[in-house]
């Protein structure tokens, strides 16, 4: 088979699927409540891709190289019974992992872990409960998401690990206090820089606590080896025993070996997280595609991809239309 490469030589591994683009919370940097309200226009059900569909897609994406599938949204498991469409994905021979708020997986880690989920990563910005009250402007609370990374851990939904996105002004506070809650349980806390995805989060680089900010913060680190190529995290050992990892895509971007194309729950194929427009999969199968249309849609959608927004975000309009993070999935 010939690699499926885009124009900067990037071939296709990483596929993230957003299942719903609902959420039970809503973080001010992702949904704020004022936008995405109660008269917000979410898909409907008769517009978003059936576990069928998403199957279907899922075989052809192998078949073009990618190894990886993260399960995301909004927050996925809103969608019904997602651990049907687990058992689908499953009998392929790639990597399933999910992520997630966390709060429904006391109800559903157990069917999860059955249907051959492989492993959850879980957003937790931060301990103190009114801080995280404050970020996440809904009526769940740390205790919840805590139980759900217990309801995970409990069936072996492992190694698991923790995404905390820091702002400044916010919960840079909460840095140590994560780092000593898990480093000793061998989960993983990641810290995020605070991105300007979409339009609707009021995004400003004073909001940003930088990747090195946060190195001096943790201070002693021993950086670790990437695990694979185009790993989104930059790992460390921390003093102490245990990881963290710095996702920095704003102050040290990671563009140049990005393999992640995003499929959004109506169909819509984005290869960058920053993108304005997507490729519609959905209208074409739903109209009769063979796979070889589907394959051939993909691919020329990936070999023309020339995206490299975090690496060009200073010469980017701060105008330009981009797609919701809810919408299409971290
Ligand atoms: P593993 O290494 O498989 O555990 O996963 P990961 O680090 O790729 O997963 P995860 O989805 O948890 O990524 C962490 C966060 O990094 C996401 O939620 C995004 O905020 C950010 N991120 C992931 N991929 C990209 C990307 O391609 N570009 C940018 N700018 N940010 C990304
Ligand atoms: N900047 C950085 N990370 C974000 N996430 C959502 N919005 C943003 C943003 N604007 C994170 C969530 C979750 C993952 C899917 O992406 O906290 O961990
Ligand atoms: Fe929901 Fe995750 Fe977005 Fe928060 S960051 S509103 S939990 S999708
Ligand atoms: Fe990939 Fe776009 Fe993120 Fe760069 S900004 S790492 S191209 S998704």
């Amino acid at each position: 088979m010939v690699e499926l490469l885009d124009t900067r030589r990037r071939p296709l591994r990483d596929l993230r699927i957003s299942v719903t683009d609902r959420c039970n919370m809503r973080c001010r940097y992702c949904m704020p409540r004022e936008v995405f309200g109660s008269d917000f226009a979410f898909l409907s059900k008769v517009d978003i891709l059936t576990y069928e569909e998403i199957d279907r897609l899922v075989g052809l994406f192998v078949s073009l190289g990618v190894e990886k599938i993260r399960l995301s949204g909004g927050e996925p498991l809103l969608r019904k019974d997602l651990h049907e469409l687990i058992t689908m994905l499953a009998i392929r021979d790639v990597e399933i992992a999910m992520t997630t708020n966390g709060v429904l997986l006391p109800r559903y880690a157990p069917a999860l872990s059955t249907a051959g989920l492989d492993r959850v990563t879980v957003s937790l910005d931060a301990l103190d409960e009114a801080t995280f009250a404050a970020i996440t402007d809904s009526g769940h609370t740390v205790a919840a998401v805590l139980a759900g990374i217990e309801a995970a851990d409990s069936v072996g939904l492992g190694p698991i690990k923790i995404n905390a996105v820091v702002k400044k002004g916010v919960n840079e506070e909460e840095i140590l206090d994560l780092v000593e809650r898990f480093s000793s349980r061998n989960i993983a806390t990641r810290f995020i820089e605070y991105m300007d995805v979409g339009t609707t989060n009021g995004w400003a680089m004073e909001d940003v606590v930088a990747a090195d900010e946060i190195r001096t913060i943790l201070s002693d680190l021993e950086r670790l080896p990437s695990q694979y190529q185009g790993e989104v995290a930059k790992r460390y050992r921390l003093p102490q025993g245990g990881e963290v990892g710095l996702i920095t895509s704003v102050t040290e971007p990671f563009c140049g070996d990005c393999t992640r194309a995003r499929l959004s729950a109506d169909g819509h194929l984005y290869t960058c997280l920053f993108a304005s427009r997507g490729l519609d999969l959905l209208t074409p199968m739903r109209e009769g595609a063979t796979d070889d249309d589907l394959l051939a849609l993909i691919e020329s959608c990936w070999m023309a991809r020339d995206d490299r927004y975090s690496e060009i975000r200073a010469e980017e309009s701060p105008s330009r239309v981009r797609v919701e993070m809810s919408y299409i999935g971290g």
